[in-house]
């Protein structure tokens, strides 16, 4: 595993960014896996401004996110189609035949989960996965306890999610409580993995899961068995490791 540590958002922003630029660049039809959240915006942007100056080039470029909630239509404003459209897809020239993510309102989620990972096999797997972490060391919304072996599934998410998601929403109680998410296992067969984490409320979370033992109670532990990870943090997010 490598560790980057950056001085600040911006400088893990800026890293992240040249990482995926270089894999794109070195494998134009390159399979990314994207996060959502807080964490991989600056990310996004430097990507968006790279693609405008002819520095990286999108058009045969593939990509399934992470998750998406159960019951938001790809238009609800919080939904994470729509998210991925405002940071990323709407300002890079990809095609929109490339981007996948989950569908959170399939007449049955059970067989969507199985489309979407007989997608992502059909696509030649995950060359490179960009992931967040949460505060409870969830990776993709798999929450402490799911199974390693799991694969793409439709997952109750934690109170402590709930309440960290609900500053997307008007309040908590619009959060919805199920979202369909790839699995560890899915995660865990990308060929490349980038996390990402920055900020002071990250460090306990990171250390645990960078050091500690590896173990379902903080999902993320088990990247310490993935053979090509790289772990971009700020100080913040760096300053409980030892
Ligand atoms: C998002 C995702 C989540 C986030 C995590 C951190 O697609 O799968 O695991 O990466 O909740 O979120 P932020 O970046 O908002 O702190």
């Amino acid at each position: 595993m490598k560790i980057i540590i950056c001085k600040n958002y911006e400088e893990m922003s800026q890293t992240a960014a040249e990482i995926v630029a270089k894999q794109i660049n070195s494998n134009p039809h390159t399979v990314l896996g994207l996060a959502t959240g807080s964490t991989p915006v600056g990310m996004y942007k430097n990507l968006v401004k790279m693609n405008k100056e002819g520095k990286v080039d999108f058009s045969n470029v593939v990509t399934f996110n992470l998750d998406e909630y159960v019951g938001l239509d790809k238009d609800h404003p919080c939904s994470y189609h729509r998210f991925m459209d405002e940071n990323l897809f709407n300002h890079i020239n990809i095609k929109r035949e490339n981007v996948h993510l989950p569908n959170g309102v399939a007449p049955s989620l059970e067989e969507e989960c199985k489309a979407y990972e007989k997608m992502i096999a059909q696509a030649g797997g995950i060359n490179l996965q960009i992931l967040g972490i949460g505060h409870n060391g969830h990776i993709g919304f798999n929450e402490p306890g799911t199974p390693f072996h799991s694969l793409t599934h439709v997952v109750e998410l934690a109170q402590r999610t709930i309440e960290a998601n609900s500053r997307f929403f008007n309040s908590p109680d619009e959060v919805p409580r199920k979202a369909i998410s790839m699995g560890i296992k899915t995660i865990m067969q990308a060929q490349k993995i980038l996390l990402l984490a920055s900020g002071k409320d990250k460090a306990e979370i990171i250390s645990k899961a960078l050091h500690g033992p590896v173990t379902t109670d903080v999902p993320a532990s088990v990247l310490q068995l993935h053979p090509n990870v790289t772990v971009i943090l700020d100080e913040d997010a760096a300053s409980a490791l030892d």
